[in-house]
Protein backbone atom coordinates (compact mmCIF):
# COMPACT_ATOMS: atom_id res chain seq x y z
CA UNK A 1 0.00 0.00 0.00
CA UNK A 2 0.82 3.66 -0.07
CA UNK A 3 3.08 5.11 2.49
CA UNK A 4 2.08 8.29 4.31
CA UNK A 5 4.84 11.30 3.57
CA UNK A 6 7.58 11.63 5.82
CA UNK A 7 6.06 14.76 7.61
CA UNK A 8 3.20 13.34 8.75
CA UNK A 9 2.10 12.57 12.00
CA UNK A 10 1.81 8.99 12.55
CA UNK A 11 1.64 7.78 16.03
CA UNK A 12 -0.69 6.45 19.00
CA UNK A 13 -2.26 8.03 21.75
CA UNK A 14 -2.78 7.71 25.72
CA UNK A 15 -4.55 9.18 28.38
CA UNK A 16 -2.82 9.99 31.62
CA UNK A 17 -5.47 8.33 34.05
CA UNK A 18 -5.74 5.29 32.35
CA UNK A 19 -1.64 4.20 31.79
CA UNK A 20 0.26 6.55 34.52
CA UNK A 21 -1.11 4.08 37.93
CA UNK A 22 -1.87 5.89 40.95
CA UNK A 23 -3.24 9.61 40.26
CA UNK A 24 -4.72 9.19 43.59
CA UNK A 25 -6.09 13.28 43.48
CA UNK A 26 -8.15 12.93 40.87
CA UNK A 27 -11.72 12.77 40.54
CA UNK A 28 -12.03 9.40 38.85
CA UNK A 29 -9.78 7.67 41.42
CA UNK A 30 -12.43 8.68 43.95
CA UNK A 31 -15.27 7.55 42.29
CA UNK A 32 -13.26 4.32 41.45
CA UNK A 33 -13.12 3.71 45.25
CA UNK A 34 -16.48 4.11 46.47
CA UNK A 35 -18.53 0.99 47.58
CA UNK A 36 -21.14 1.00 45.13
CA UNK A 37 -18.92 2.02 42.41
CA UNK A 38 -19.89 1.98 38.40
CA UNK A 39 -16.45 0.98 37.52
CA UNK A 40 -15.54 -2.98 36.76
CA UNK A 41 -12.29 -2.06 39.00
CA UNK A 42 -10.14 0.80 40.13
CA UNK A 43 -7.23 1.51 38.26
CA UNK A 44 -4.82 1.41 40.76
CA UNK A 45 -1.30 0.74 39.21
CA UNK A 46 -2.51 1.13 35.93
CA UNK A 47 -0.02 0.15 33.39
CA UNK A 48 3.11 1.72 35.71
CA UNK A 49 3.28 4.20 32.13
CA UNK A 50 4.63 7.37 34.89
CA UNK A 51 7.53 5.13 35.82
CA UNK A 52 7.99 3.13 32.57
CA UNK A 53 7.74 6.09 29.50
CA UNK A 54 10.54 5.45 28.71
CA UNK A 55 10.78 2.14 27.40
CA UNK A 56 7.03 2.75 26.06
CA UNK A 57 8.47 5.61 23.69
CA UNK A 58 11.42 3.59 22.79
CA UNK A 59 8.86 0.70 21.63
CA UNK A 60 6.96 3.16 19.32
CA UNK A 61 10.49 4.66 17.83
CA UNK A 62 11.26 0.99 17.51
CA UNK A 63 8.66 0.64 15.51
CA UNK A 64 8.76 3.60 13.15
CA UNK A 65 6.50 5.82 14.59
CA UNK A 66 7.00 9.45 15.11
CA UNK A 67 4.26 11.36 17.13
CA UNK A 68 3.03 10.38 20.69
CA UNK A 69 -0.33 12.29 22.14
CA UNK A 70 -0.55 11.81 25.72
CA UNK A 71 -2.16 13.88 28.20
CA UNK A 72 -0.79 16.11 31.33
CA UNK A 73 -2.99 14.91 34.75
CA UNK A 74 -3.95 18.16 36.04
CA UNK A 75 -4.96 16.61 39.68
CA UNK A 76 -0.73 15.60 39.86
CA UNK A 77 0.36 19.48 39.13
CA UNK A 78 -2.74 20.60 41.27
CA UNK A 79 -3.47 18.56 43.94
CA UNK A 80 -5.08 20.89 45.95
CA UNK A 81 -6.68 24.72 44.39
CA UNK A 82 -3.83 26.83 45.46
CA UNK A 83 -1.55 24.50 44.84
CA UNK A 84 1.56 23.80 42.54
CA UNK A 85 3.84 20.55 42.40
CA UNK A 86 6.68 22.03 40.08
CA UNK A 87 8.36 18.01 40.87
CA UNK A 88 5.27 16.88 38.39
CA UNK A 89 6.36 20.02 35.74
CA UNK A 90 9.38 18.18 35.63
CA UNK A 91 8.34 14.79 35.23
CA UNK A 92 6.26 15.98 31.96
CA UNK A 93 9.63 17.69 31.07
CA UNK A 94 11.37 14.16 31.44
CA UNK A 95 8.61 12.64 28.79
CA UNK A 96 8.85 15.40 26.09
CA UNK A 97 12.72 15.32 25.92
CA UNK A 98 12.42 11.39 26.45
CA UNK A 99 9.74 11.75 22.53
CA UNK A 100 12.87 14.02 21.87
CA UNK A 101 15.55 12.08 22.51
CA UNK A 102 14.15 9.17 20.04
CA UNK A 103 12.71 11.25 17.76
CA UNK A 104 8.86 11.23 18.29
CA UNK A 105 6.96 14.26 18.26
CA UNK A 106 4.72 14.99 21.33
CA UNK A 107 1.55 15.81 21.32
CA UNK A 108 0.17 16.91 24.57
CA UNK A 109 -3.59 17.32 25.50
CA UNK A 110 -4.39 19.45 28.77
CA UNK A 111 -7.47 17.70 29.49
CA UNK A 112 -8.14 14.16 29.08
CA UNK A 113 -11.80 13.30 30.85
CA UNK A 114 -10.02 13.13 34.24
CA UNK A 115 -10.18 16.20 36.73
CA UNK A 116 -8.65 17.23 40.63
CA UNK A 117 -11.30 16.00 42.81
CA UNK A 118 -11.49 19.31 44.49
CA UNK A 119 -12.55 21.07 41.12
CA UNK A 120 -15.62 18.55 41.06
CA UNK A 121 -16.14 19.58 44.92
CA UNK A 122 -16.62 23.41 43.29
CA UNK A 123 -19.10 22.57 41.14
CA UNK A 124 -17.37 20.84 38.45
CA UNK A 125 -18.05 21.31 34.57
CA UNK A 126 -20.97 23.72 35.18
CA UNK A 127 -19.06 26.41 37.42
CA UNK A 128 -18.41 28.80 35.19
CA UNK A 129 -15.63 29.30 37.08
CA UNK A 130 -13.85 26.10 35.99
CA UNK A 131 -12.85 28.29 32.89
CA UNK A 132 -10.29 30.46 35.03
CA UNK A 133 -9.45 27.46 36.92
CA UNK A 134 -8.29 25.37 33.66
CA UNK A 135 -6.86 28.58 31.77
CA UNK A 136 -4.55 29.01 34.78
CA UNK A 137 -3.18 25.65 34.72
CA UNK A 138 -2.98 25.82 31.26
CA UNK A 139 -0.97 28.82 31.06
CA UNK A 140 1.53 28.47 33.90
CA UNK A 141 2.10 24.84 32.35
CA UNK A 142 2.66 25.86 28.83
CA UNK A 143 4.92 28.61 30.25
CA UNK A 144 6.85 25.48 31.18
CA UNK A 145 6.75 23.25 28.01
CA UNK A 146 5.07 25.09 25.04
CA UNK A 147 8.51 26.05 23.74
CA UNK A 148 9.05 22.54 22.85
CA UNK A 149 6.26 21.63 21.32
CA UNK A 150 4.25 21.90 18.01
CA UNK A 151 0.94 21.20 18.50
CA UNK A 152 -1.70 20.97 21.93
CA UNK A 153 -5.22 19.53 22.30
CA UNK A 154 -6.77 21.94 25.30
CA UNK A 155 -9.85 19.45 25.76
CA UNK A 156 -10.50 15.77 25.05
CA UNK A 157 -13.68 14.87 23.18
CA UNK A 158 -15.08 18.25 24.69
CA UNK A 159 -18.70 16.70 22.88
CA UNK A 160 -18.48 13.80 25.19
CA UNK A 161 -21.00 15.27 28.44
CA UNK A 162 -23.80 16.28 25.50
CA UNK A 163 -23.12 12.49 23.94
CA UNK A 164 -23.64 11.24 27.93
CA UNK A 165 -26.75 13.75 28.55
CA UNK A 166 -28.64 12.12 25.73
CA UNK A 167 -27.51 8.68 25.76
CA UNK A 168 -28.85 9.05 29.89
CA UNK A 169 -31.87 10.58 28.62
CA UNK A 170 -32.89 7.92 26.30
CA UNK A 171 -32.48 5.53 28.67
CA UNK A 172 -34.69 6.76 31.23
CA UNK A 173 -37.51 7.59 28.60
CA UNK A 174 -37.20 4.19 27.47
CA UNK A 175 -37.76 2.97 31.33
CA UNK A 176 -40.65 5.24 31.71
CA UNK A 177 -42.35 3.90 29.08
CA UNK A 178 -41.38 0.45 29.53
CA UNK A 179 -39.69 0.08 26.34
CA UNK A 180 -38.36 -3.68 25.42
CA UNK A 181 -35.81 -1.49 23.35
CA UNK A 182 -32.57 -1.57 25.56
CA UNK A 183 -30.27 1.67 25.44
CA UNK A 184 -26.70 0.28 24.05
CA UNK A 185 -23.61 1.56 26.31
CA UNK A 186 -21.62 0.61 23.08
CA UNK A 187 -23.96 4.40 21.76
CA UNK A 188 -21.22 5.79 23.36
CA UNK A 189 -17.30 5.64 22.07
CA UNK A 190 -16.15 5.36 25.59
CA UNK A 191 -15.89 2.61 28.32
CA UNK A 192 -19.27 3.71 30.65
CA UNK A 193 -21.35 1.36 32.15
CA UNK A 194 -24.95 2.49 32.28
CA UNK A 195 -26.43 -0.18 35.17
CA UNK A 196 -29.81 0.60 36.91
CA UNK A 197 -28.56 -1.18 39.81
CA UNK A 198 -26.96 0.46 42.87
CA UNK A 199 -27.32 3.92 40.79
CA UNK A 200 -28.69 5.42 43.32
CA UNK A 201 -26.58 4.41 45.66
CA UNK A 202 -23.51 4.98 43.96
CA UNK A 203 -25.23 8.77 43.27
CA UNK A 204 -25.33 9.69 47.03
CA UNK A 205 -21.80 7.87 47.78
CA UNK A 206 -20.20 9.89 45.16
CA UNK A 207 -21.88 13.50 46.56
CA UNK A 208 -20.29 12.74 49.82
CA UNK A 209 -16.94 11.91 48.37
CA UNK A 210 -17.15 15.61 46.92
CA UNK A 211 -18.77 17.01 49.46
CA UNK A 212 -22.07 17.96 47.64
CA UNK A 213 -25.18 17.48 49.03
CA UNK A 214 -27.51 17.01 46.36
CA UNK A 215 -26.37 14.13 44.04
CA UNK A 216 -28.01 15.84 41.40
CA UNK A 217 -25.11 18.66 41.21
CA UNK A 218 -21.40 16.64 41.02
CA UNK A 219 -20.35 17.65 37.93
CA UNK A 220 -17.16 15.21 36.45
CA UNK A 221 -17.03 15.66 32.97
CA UNK A 222 -17.83 12.40 32.40
CA UNK A 223 -21.86 13.34 33.59
CA UNK A 224 -25.06 14.85 32.27
CA UNK A 225 -24.61 18.48 31.60
CA UNK A 226 -27.04 21.29 30.92
CA UNK A 227 -26.63 23.70 27.47
CA UNK A 228 -25.16 26.35 29.74
CA UNK A 229 -22.32 23.77 31.07
CA UNK A 230 -21.61 22.62 27.12
CA UNK A 231 -20.63 25.56 26.46
CA UNK A 232 -18.64 26.38 29.61
CA UNK A 233 -16.46 23.54 28.27
CA UNK A 234 -16.35 25.77 24.99
CA UNK A 235 -15.14 29.00 26.85
CA UNK A 236 -12.76 27.02 28.31
CA UNK A 237 -11.39 25.69 25.44
CA UNK A 238 -11.26 29.24 23.86
CA UNK A 239 -9.64 30.67 26.63
CA UNK A 240 -7.57 28.30 26.94
CA UNK A 241 -6.21 28.13 23.26
CA UNK A 242 -6.22 32.38 23.32
CA UNK A 243 -3.70 32.34 26.66
CA UNK A 244 -1.25 29.98 24.80
CA UNK A 245 -1.32 31.83 21.48
CA UNK A 246 -0.19 35.06 23.55
CA UNK A 247 2.36 33.08 24.88
CA UNK A 248 3.60 31.02 22.13
CA UNK A 249 1.91 32.32 18.93
CA UNK A 250 3.01 29.73 16.65
CA UNK A 251 2.03 26.98 19.16
CA UNK A 252 -1.00 24.99 17.12
CA UNK A 253 -3.50 24.41 19.50
CA UNK A 254 -7.12 22.74 19.11
CA UNK A 255 -9.78 20.53 20.63
CA UNK A 256 -10.59 17.13 19.75
CA UNK A 257 -14.14 15.61 19.59
CA UNK A 258 -15.96 12.29 19.44
CA UNK A 259 -17.97 11.58 16.38
CA UNK A 260 -19.91 9.19 14.98
CA UNK A 261 -20.45 7.86 11.42
CA UNK A 262 -24.41 8.10 11.62
CA UNK A 263 -25.89 6.32 8.95
CA UNK A 264 -29.98 6.52 7.91
CA UNK A 265 -31.99 3.90 6.39
CA UNK A 266 -35.35 5.17 5.23
CA UNK A 267 -36.82 7.09 7.81
CA UNK A 268 -33.93 8.05 9.81
CA UNK A 269 -32.73 11.48 8.20
CA UNK A 270 -33.85 13.81 10.33
CA UNK A 271 -32.42 12.11 13.60
CA UNK A 272 -29.04 12.04 11.69
CA UNK A 273 -29.22 15.49 11.51
CA UNK A 274 -30.02 16.00 14.65
CA UNK A 275 -26.98 14.09 16.06
CA UNK A 276 -24.51 15.33 13.75
CA UNK A 277 -26.02 19.42 14.66
CA UNK A 278 -25.46 18.43 18.36
CA UNK A 279 -21.98 16.15 18.09
CA UNK A 280 -20.58 18.75 15.63
CA UNK A 281 -22.04 21.47 13.68
CA UNK A 282 -23.23 23.41 16.61
CA UNK A 283 -19.54 23.41 17.96
CA UNK A 284 -17.93 25.20 14.92
CA UNK A 285 -18.67 28.90 15.91
CA UNK A 286 -16.10 27.74 18.91
CA UNK A 287 -13.48 26.06 17.16
CA UNK A 288 -13.17 28.07 13.64
CA UNK A 289 -10.34 30.32 15.02
CA UNK A 290 -8.82 27.12 15.72
CA UNK A 291 -5.24 25.74 14.40
CA UNK A 292 -6.38 22.42 13.76
CA UNK A 293 -9.40 20.08 14.69
CA UNK A 294 -9.12 16.73 16.29
CA UNK A 295 -10.87 13.94 15.02
CA UNK A 296 -11.92 10.83 17.06
CA UNK A 297 -14.57 8.11 15.39
CA UNK A 298 -14.52 4.20 16.21
CA UNK A 299 -17.68 3.11 14.63
CA UNK A 300 -20.67 3.97 12.95
CA UNK A 301 -24.81 4.08 14.13
CA UNK A 302 -27.48 3.48 12.30
CA UNK A 303 -30.64 5.30 12.58
CA UNK A 304 -34.67 4.13 11.16
CA UNK A 305 -37.67 6.24 11.76
CA UNK A 306 -37.74 4.85 15.32
CA UNK A 307 -34.46 6.58 15.93
CA UNK A 308 -31.24 4.45 16.50
CA UNK A 309 -30.68 1.00 15.65
CA UNK A 310 -29.03 -1.83 16.66
CA UNK A 311 -26.30 -3.59 14.81
CA UNK A 312 -27.70 -6.45 13.01
CA UNK A 313 -27.21 -10.01 14.55
CA UNK A 314 -24.59 -10.50 11.93
CA UNK A 315 -22.63 -7.21 12.18
CA UNK A 316 -19.28 -8.07 14.06
CA UNK A 317 -18.70 -5.61 16.85
CA UNK A 318 -15.67 -4.59 18.84
CA UNK A 319 -14.86 -5.62 22.68
CA UNK A 320 -16.93 -2.78 23.16
CA UNK A 321 -19.50 -3.94 21.38
CA UNK A 322 -20.38 -1.63 18.88
CA UNK A 323 -19.41 -2.18 15.34
CA UNK A 324 -15.82 -3.56 14.01
CA UNK A 325 -16.24 -0.90 10.89
CA UNK A 326 -12.96 0.96 9.95
CA UNK A 327 -14.60 3.03 7.26
CA UNK A 328 -15.89 5.17 10.23
CA UNK A 329 -13.00 7.50 10.41
CA UNK A 330 -12.79 7.63 6.63
CA UNK A 331 -16.60 9.07 6.89
CA UNK A 332 -16.76 11.35 9.14
CA UNK A 333 -13.28 12.64 8.17
CA UNK A 334 -14.78 13.52 5.14
CA UNK A 335 -17.99 14.60 6.29
CA UNK A 336 -16.12 16.74 8.87
CA UNK A 337 -14.05 18.58 5.60
CA UNK A 338 -17.48 19.93 4.08
CA UNK A 339 -17.38 22.21 7.31
CA UNK A 340 -14.43 22.66 8.88
CA UNK A 341 -11.87 23.75 6.45
CA UNK A 342 -8.67 23.74 8.80
CA UNK A 343 -6.20 21.09 9.52
CA UNK A 344 -7.73 17.67 10.67
CA UNK A 345 -5.35 15.03 12.30
CA UNK A 346 -7.02 11.61 13.53
CA UNK A 347 -6.13 11.86 17.33
CA UNK A 348 -7.74 8.69 17.93
CA UNK A 349 -9.12 6.19 16.06
CA UNK A 350 -8.79 2.11 17.06
CA UNK A 351 -10.21 -1.15 17.72
CA UNK A 352 -10.57 -3.26 20.93
CA UNK A 353 -9.75 -7.03 19.94
CA UNK A 354 -7.93 -9.60 21.44
CA UNK A 355 -7.65 -10.48 18.19
CA UNK A 356 -4.20 -8.97 16.60
CA UNK A 357 -4.72 -9.66 12.92
CA UNK A 358 -7.96 -7.45 12.90
CA UNK A 359 -6.32 -4.91 14.19
CA UNK A 360 -3.57 -4.93 11.57
CA UNK A 361 -6.66 -5.47 8.60
CA UNK A 362 -8.33 -2.70 10.84
CA UNK A 363 -5.22 0.02 10.51
CA UNK A 364 -4.97 -0.48 7.44
CA UNK A 365 -8.90 -0.17 5.75
CA UNK A 366 -8.84 2.45 8.28
CA UNK A 367 -5.29 4.35 6.78
CA UNK A 368 -5.77 3.34 3.29
CA UNK A 369 -9.43 5.48 3.39
CA UNK A 370 -7.46 7.99 5.14
CA UNK A 371 -4.71 7.91 2.37
CA UNK A 372 -7.62 8.44 -0.39
CA UNK A 373 -8.98 11.62 1.52
CA UNK A 374 -5.43 13.32 1.48
CA UNK A 375 -5.39 12.45 -2.01
CA UNK A 376 -8.63 14.25 -2.21
CA UNK A 377 -7.09 17.27 -0.70
CA UNK A 378 -8.44 16.99 2.48
CA UNK A 379 -5.76 18.59 4.87
CA UNK A 380 -5.12 15.12 7.57
CA UNK A 381 -1.89 15.80 9.04
CA UNK A 382 -1.68 12.66 11.09
CA UNK A 383 -3.46 10.25 12.19
CA UNK A 384 -2.91 8.44 15.73
CA UNK A 385 -3.57 5.13 16.93
CA UNK A 386 -5.20 4.79 20.06
CA UNK A 387 -4.15 3.77 22.23
CA UNK A 388 -0.19 2.51 22.37
CA UNK A 389 -0.73 -0.24 25.07
CA UNK A 390 -3.63 -2.11 26.76
CA UNK A 391 -5.12 0.50 29.29
CA UNK A 392 -7.89 1.16 31.64
CA UNK A 393 -10.91 2.19 29.19
CA UNK A 394 -12.60 4.10 31.95
CA UNK A 395 -15.60 2.08 33.68
CA UNK A 396 -14.88 -1.07 32.08
CA UNK A 397 -11.69 -1.43 33.34
CA UNK A 398 -8.56 -3.32 31.92
CA UNK A 399 -11.22 -6.11 29.77
CA UNK A 400 -10.86 -3.97 26.47
CA UNK A 401 -7.65 -4.51 24.85
CA UNK A 402 -6.95 -1.73 22.46
CA UNK A 403 -3.19 -1.62 22.58
CA UNK A 404 -0.46 -2.01 20.15
CA UNK A 405 1.46 -2.87 23.22
CA UNK A 406 -0.39 -5.59 25.51
CA UNK A 407 0.79 -5.65 29.36
CA UNK A 408 1.13 -7.92 31.41
CA UNK A 409 0.02 -6.14 35.27
CA UNK A 410 1.09 -8.49 37.63
CA UNK A 411 4.90 -7.90 36.79
CA UNK A 412 4.01 -4.76 34.13
CA UNK A 413 6.14 -6.40 31.32
CA UNK A 414 5.19 -4.68 27.93
CA UNK A 415 4.23 -7.18 24.86
CA UNK A 416 4.49 -5.54 21.57
CA UNK A 417 1.84 -6.42 19.47
CA UNK A 418 2.78 -7.56 15.21
CA UNK A 419 0.58 -4.18 14.68
CA UNK A 420 2.94 -1.93 16.14
CA UNK A 421 5.44 -2.84 13.71
CA UNK A 422 2.60 -2.78 11.04
CA UNK A 423 1.77 0.48 11.83
CA UNK A 424 5.00 2.22 11.73
CA UNK A 425 5.93 0.16 8.49
CA UNK A 426 3.15 2.65 6.63
CA UNK A 427 5.62 5.77 7.08
CA UNK A 428 8.07 6.84 4.50
CA UNK A 429 11.25 5.80 5.31
C1 LIG B 1 -11.80 8.89 24.14
C2 LIG B 1 -11.26 8.36 25.01
C3 LIG B 1 -10.34 7.30 25.30
C4 LIG B 1 -11.01 5.96 25.23
C5 LIG B 1 -11.11 5.51 23.81
C6 LIG B 1 -11.61 4.11 23.67
O1 LIG B 1 -11.16 9.95 23.92
O2 LIG B 1 -12.88 8.43 23.86
O3 LIG B 1 -10.41 9.41 24.96
O4 LIG B 1 -9.99 7.69 26.56
O5 LIG B 1 -10.29 5.08 25.98
O6 LIG B 1 -11.96 6.32 23.11
O7 LIG B 1 -12.91 4.00 24.08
Amino acid sequence: MTKFKKDFLLGAATAAHQVEGNNIYSDYWAQEQLEHSVFDEPSLDAVDHYNRYEEDIKLMAKAGLNTYRFSIEWARIQPTADSWEQKEIEHYKNVIACCKKYNIEPMVTLHHFSSPKWLISEGGWENPNVVERFVYYSKRLIAEIGSELKYVCTINEANMRLQLTALIKDMMNRIMKGSEKKIHTSDVQVGVNLVAENMKLNAIETAQAFGIQDPKKVFPFISQCTPEGDLIVMKAHEACRDAIKELFPNLKVGLTLSLHDFQAVEGGESYVEKEWDDEFVHYLPYIKNDDFLGVQCYSKKVYGPEGSIAPDENEPLTQMGYPDYPVAIVNVTRKVHEMFKGELIITENGIATDNDERRCEFIEEATTGIQKCIEDGIPVNGFMYWSLLDNFEWQKGYKMTFGLIGVDRTNQSRHPKKSLDYLGSLLEK
